[in-house]
């Protein structure tokens, strides 16, 4: 579809729906795998709002995150750039980090505010917290924030109750740094935090800010990353024992009920027709855990590796009366939903490299995807070795693989951290239609055909590669402990005495 065109449907959507510009709900799902949901599939997992959404609106086959970890993933769905441009790599972030997703990368809700928005961040934000909170959501366009700075695994959970009444959460978590904080905006109000009761603190958190927008008719947008179904996986009251799968089917619940309460209210303010909600996750399953982890259903591996299981997520976009309900096959990407966003309300789009594509044509016509390639780094990018597997069209080729500790105790002895990093030359290629589960390289010999693909591929990828700008890596950085969240930053002797 060409500009004008495009520019001609924004009007129509604006004036037939509403005089006001669509709101964006985005749902952000942690370590949920290509499987886990009722809508792809999953025998036993709950998901009946999730379910709801994908009956009514465009599920997504082919849809990926840019890593197989979670801060860099992040990243790059709030700036529609490779984590490798912003220097969110190697790794994650960690409570003393010095690092963060840097101040002068443009967000999403940084896209919008100049256009009147409200904008919120509820849940794990996971992009830093720094000297003074300095990488909060609030530095980053978000004009409130209830949540966790990073996974709530990154603290001692011994003592803390995952179930009610008095289930201990199951495993210890990083034992020797402060317990996870509360954040309201950049103000510690609660260490350790409340597991039972965050789901709900969160669902009113985000109700009310709906709710307050809606009647002040202003656009939102509403950034929800939750905690769920990382590890340890638990569920506060309403939940717990609800589902048929045990600690992750009750957790994958309650983040489903939150989602529940947020559509319920987007009904009753009236303005679910004028709103996108977008779902998916940050990266594959984290299968180490068992069947505490989570299901990347056909596709192979999970968390930490390039495989298709650690990057390709479940997705949905719902907006009733604009999306038609419906599968697609298109390939599209987390790095896309920035671009999508500033077309559909006409805003400017950064004055950087960006490697999103707007989706619109997919999302209202369930069109063609302008994305034709999409490219894997592991959890550690370098210049040195550069994309793991690029993915052209329905072809993919590994240039490197390497097993992941996340993603051990499967039986497929390529996914597990055994499995050391392998070059391969020629690359592996699979037919990702004919084969999404990775299992059967294609032979090249005698076959041009694939030949010439993987002569694309190459090029592709040395195209890419020479436009990619390393930005200065935020994790090695390192850490201070004396940045950790503290809500009683004088107190000694540390991290025990951080507790509010
Ligand atoms: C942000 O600042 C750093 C350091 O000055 C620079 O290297 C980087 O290119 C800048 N990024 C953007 C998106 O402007
Ligand atoms: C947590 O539990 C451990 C083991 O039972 C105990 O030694 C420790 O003092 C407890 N820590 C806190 C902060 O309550
Ligand atoms: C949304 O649109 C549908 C029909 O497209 C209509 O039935 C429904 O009442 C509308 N809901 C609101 C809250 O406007």
């Amino acid at each position: 579809m060409d500009f004008s065109l495009l520019t001609f449907l924004n009007l129509l959507l604006f004036s037939t729906c509403s005089a006001s510009p669509p709101n964006f709900v985005l749902l952000f799902a942690d370590d949920l795998g290509f499987g886990d949901l009722g809508c792809y599939g999953h025998p036993s997992s709950l998901t009946p709002n999730l379910d709801r959404l994908a009956a009514a609106g465009l599920r997504f086959t082919d849809f990926y995150c840019t890593s197989p970890v979670c801060s860099p993933s992040r990243a790059s769905l709030l700036t529609g750039r490779y984590q490798t441009r912003s220097g969110v790599y190697p790794g994650v972030l960690y409570p003393g980090s010095r690092g963060g997703l840097p101040l002068n990368e443009t967000t999403i809700a940084e896209v919008l505010k100049p256009l009147g928005y409200a904008t919120a961040a509820v849940g794990k934000w996971h992009l830093g917290f720094g000297a003074n909170g300095m990488f909060l959501p609030t530095k980053q366009g978000f004009d409130q924030y209830l949540g966790i700075p990073y996974s709530h695994d990154m603290g001692p959970c011994w003592n803390l109750t995952c179930f009610p009444p008095d289930v201990k959460c199951f495993g210890t978590c990083d034992v020797g740094t402060v317990t996870v904080p509360l954040l309201r905006n950049e103000v510690i109000k609660q260490q350790p935090v409340d597991f039972l009761d965050l789901e709900r603190a969160y669902s009113d958190f985000a109700t009310s800010f709906i709710t307050t927008s809606a009647k002040k008719k202003q656009p939102f947008f509403l950034y929800y990353p939750s905690h769920h179904t990382h590890y340890p996986q638990y569920a506060g009251p309403g939940s717990a024992g609800h589902s048929l799968r045990g600690p992750f089917g009750d957790a994958l619940l309650e983040l489903d009920t939150t989602i529940g309460n947020l559509l319920a209210t987007l009904e009753k303010t009236g303005v679910i027709n004028n709103t996108l909600v977008f779902f998916t996750s940050d990266n594959g399953p984290e299968l180490m855990r068992m069947s505490r982890g989570g299901n990347a259903g056909a596709l192979k591996c999970g968390k930490g590796t390039t495989y298709d299981g650690g990057m390709r997520e479940p997705a949905i976009a719902y907006w009733p009366g604009t999306i038609r309900p419906g599968v697609t096959h298109e390939m599209a990407s987390t790095l896309d939903i920035l671009p999508t966003i500033a077309g559909l309300v006409g805003a400017k789009l950064p004055q950087v490299m960006l490697d999103g594509v707007d989706m619109t044509e997919i999302l209202v016509n369930q069109g063609k995807s302008k994305r034709e390639t999409m490219m894997f780094y592991p959890t550690d990018p370098s210049e040195k070795y550069g994309l793991f597997a690029l993915r052209l069209g329905k072809y993919k080729a590994h240039f490197y693989t390497r097993g992941a500790t996340h993603s051990g105790t499967t039986p497929d002895p390529d996914c597990p951290v055994f499995a050391v990093l392998k070059a391969h030359d020629p690359p592996l290629m699979f037919d990702l239609e004919a084969d999404p589960s990775e299992h059967y390289p294609l032979p090249l010999e005698g076959r041009p055909d694939l030949q010439a693909v993987l002569e694309r591929i190459k090029n592709v990828k040395e195209k890419f590669e020479a436009s990619m700008v390393f930005g200065e890596s935020q994790i090695s950085k390192g850490t201070d402990p004396n940045l950790a969240p503290c809500c009683n930053p004088q107190c000694s002797p540390k991290p025990s005495c951080c507790r509010c």
